[in-house]
């Protein structure tokens, strides 16, 4: 996220809203959605009870949907004659935060299982998807041919316009095993990725979350990270509405009043931002029933990527479904990509194969548990936006 900017405001509220003058509130109430409100941004998480039996459009629909990092949506979606084509817009990148554009290619992945999921519910069944590239950084797409089936809604479609990240603290408590045994049973296996879930409180959970804050301070202290990932931060509800893309003040978590008070500050500089994202990051970490990773064979390798982004995709919805809050919290693959990256002999890719501890490359890291407070829809761009003509 700018992981700064937005997570800034919370802690930043009381100190800066009183500095606002009074004509330069009302300008900023508006343009923070106090008054200003505009739909269209979350549209899309209300349109897929349009399609029906046989309708393909639908996976395109599911696909925009899916959770893709800082919400850059690296995506052109379509449609070609018997395929569902999902394709990387490399322009649509995080620079240093995602060197190897490894990120990127999770969420494309991410953007298929979505289509997975929708598919059943529309009579359609995806086949296993094939990688074509085109050798650019980064560059590439996902083609899957599309054939009819019964119609049989997947158990996880319910939860595609439902699920979200959740940036707020969850209930510190552990899942119950059984609730656990369930998500897992719900998201089924995925060749190519794996998952590891452990407790808050188990010593790998403990490892995590002692990385995931020193690896923020890392990027914190890396000004290249911090400006490549600023980039995508939308500071008020009128930006949401023009990009309909990236993280907000609107999704990180907060309650109302601070997230309509936190639109309205000022903007704050890199340096007091990132401390106060270290803070939330605490927050978040302490508030978590467990910690989970997902284990590919090979970073570097698009399919293990694309495998990486489908799981995720269907534990995220399994999560949803079971009434339970995640957040990926992708700090330390992300200082070990940077390491690689400049050449540097760091310490972060260590720690990670460390953690990992043999299974396999520690590709995703995210934590979950009980939510106690609801939060908003990331926008998304509409399908029109994202066509792939000709695919
Ligand atoms: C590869 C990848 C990395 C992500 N890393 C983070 C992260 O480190 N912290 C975080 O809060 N969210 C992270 N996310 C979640 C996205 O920011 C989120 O999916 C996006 O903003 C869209 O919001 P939504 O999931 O609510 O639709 C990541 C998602 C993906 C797919």
């Amino acid at each position: 996220m700018d992981r700064r900017r937005f997570l800034v405001t919370a802690t930043a509220v009381g100190g800066g809203a009183a500095a606002i003058g009074a004509a330069g509130a009302g300008w900023r109430a508006h343009e923070a959605g106090l008054i200003y409100q505009d739909p269209a941004p979350f549209a899309p998480w209300f349109s897929l009870g349009q399609y029906g039996p046989g309708e393909r459009e639908g996976l395109c629909a599911a696909a925009i949907l899916a959770s893709n990092p800082h919400n850059t949506q690296p995506w052109r979606v379509g449609l070609s004659d018997a395929a569902l084509v999902v394709e990387a817009d490399e322009a649509r990148h995080l620079g240093a935060f995602d060197p190897f554009r490894r990120e990127m290619w999770i969420g494309l992945g991410g953007a298929f299982g979505a289509a997975e999921v929708a598919a059943p519910g529309l009579g359609l069944a995806l086949a296993e998807p094939q990688i074509a590239w085109s050798g650019a950084a980064g560059a590439g797409r996902i083609e899957a041919s599309i054939a009819r089936a019964a119609v049989a809604p997947h158990p996880l479609a319910a939860a595609l316009a439902e699920r979200r990240t959740n940036r707020a603290p969850y209930d510190p408590a552990p899942v119950a095993p059984d609730q656990i045994e369930r998500v897992l049973a719900l998201t089924g296996p995925v060749a190519g990725a794996r998952i590891v879930l452990t407790g808050r409180e188990t010593e790998a959970g403990r490892r995590l979350a002692a990385m995931t804050l020193e690896a923020t301070e890392a990027i914190n202290a890396d000004a290249q990270m911090s400006r490549d990932g600023h980039v995508w931060f939308r500071n008020t509800a009128r930006e949401v509405a023009e990009h309909r893309d990236g993280v907000s003040v609107a999704t990180a978590g907060l309650s109302p009043v601070m997230t309509a008070l936190g639109q309205m500050l000022p903007p704050v500089d890199a340096a007091t931002s990132g401390r106060y994202w270290l803070a939330s990051t605490k927050d978040q970490l302490a508030g978590a029933g467990g910690f989970g990773w997902i284990l590919v064979d090979d970073l570097d390798d698009r399919a293990g990527q694309i495998a990486a982004g489908r799981l995720w995709q269907r534990l995220h919805l399994a999560f949803t479904a079971e009434g339970l809050a995640a957040q990926p919290l992708n700090q330390v693959p992300e200082m070990a990509d940077r390491d690689r990256q400049l050449g540097r002999d760091g310490p972060w890719g260590k720690r990670v194969a460390e953690l990992a501890g043999g299974g396999g490359r520690l590709t995703f890291a995210f934590r979950f548990g009980r939510p106690l407070k609801a939060v908003p829809h990331a926008a998304r761009r509409p399908l029109e936006w994202v066509d792939l003509q000709g695919a």
